[in-house]
């Protein structure tokens, strides 16, 4: 099996090629003078070859179809798409939207289709292929096990992260509880109050993605001004756009840990293994 690994994913793809010791291809990928991708795979594709990129920006997601495409000849293409951009965007919010999840996968033609904690699962249905979500939460649950806490509680914030924390929760051995969100706008939410007892523990907050920082920050200074003592905040995917790192630490957060779906500074969970156990 052959690894591509695409502009957005090349660490992971790296580390599941070393984990599997497969061949790990060679590709380049630049601009031409207009601004459009140029794509070309260097190595010989193969005939089995699996491709690991993330779609966090468009760009990522023309590479991946220029990737698709450059493996045409091979016989057997898996597709890992570890964070999968516009899964948000799951069902028609308002009348005139477009499902934007569907309208992505429809274009991901593949044997296979890997993702891993997507937004929301219905999503695998709007793939031609066969789809497969993959769980990195265990994994990050085993990163915090060696850390050294103070009677912990794993908390995430909304109803839609639940599974999430019940996952790391497991590996842990520890508790853990949900709040309840309310959006206000694309980067403000509400909190509701929970009595939850949080006084002089440390909580590890979870969720699939931290983007803006809104969910998290508020989730953080409330459960500060409870009395929790450290406040962690753990996801999947790293999105961290705007000023959410600043807008976390300003919250009071102790520490940010995610896997690396999206390669950032705070990526110390590699989601290697959960993809080098199915391809
Ligand atoms: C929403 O349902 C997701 O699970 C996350 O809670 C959300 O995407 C986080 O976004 P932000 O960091 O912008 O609050």
């Amino acid at each position: 099996m052959n690894i591509i690994g695409g502009p957005a994913s090349q660490l992971l793809a790296g580390r599941v090629s070393g984990s599997l010791k497969s061949n790990l291809l060679i590709s380049e990928f630049k601009k031409f003078p207009d601004g459009e991708l140029y794509t070309r795979v260097i190595d010989d594709i193969g005939s089995e070859v699996t491709i690991i990129q993330s779609t966090v920006n468009d760009s990522d997601l023309v590479a991946l179809l220029q990737l698709i495409d450059a493996c045409s000849e091979a016989s057997r293409v898996n597709v890992v798409i570890p964070y999968m951009g516009y899964a948000r965007q799951d069902k028609q919010f308002k009348k005139g939207e477009p499902i934007s999840a569907r309208a992505i996968a429809r274009t991901i033609q593949a044997d296979n289709v890997y993702t891993i904690n997507i937004h929301d699962i219905s999503i695998l249905d709007y793939f031609d292929a066969k789809a497969v979500n993959l769980d990195a939460t265990p994994l990050i649950g085993k990163y915090i096990k060696n850390m050294e806490f103070n009677d912990p509680l794993i908390i995430a914030p909304d109803d839609g992260a639940i599974n999430i924390a019940k996952s790391a929760s497991v590996e842990l051995g520890i508790d853990y509880d949900y709040l309840e969100k309310t959006r206000l706008t694309g980067e403000t939410v509400s909190i509701h109050q929970k009595n939850i007892d949080v006084k002089g523990r440390d909580i590890i907050i979870i969720d699939d993605i931290i983007s803006t920082g809104g969910t998290m920050a508020e989730t953080i200074s409330m459960l500060r001004k409870q009395g929790a003592h450290e406040v962690f905040a753990a996801c999947v995917h790293p999105v961290l756009s705007n000023n959410a790192i600043l807008k976390l630490f300003k919250a009071g957060v102790k520490g940010i840990i995610s896997t690396d779906t999206i390669d950032k500074g705070v990526s110390v969970v590699s989601a290697a293994p959960v993809i080098a156990s199915v391809i």
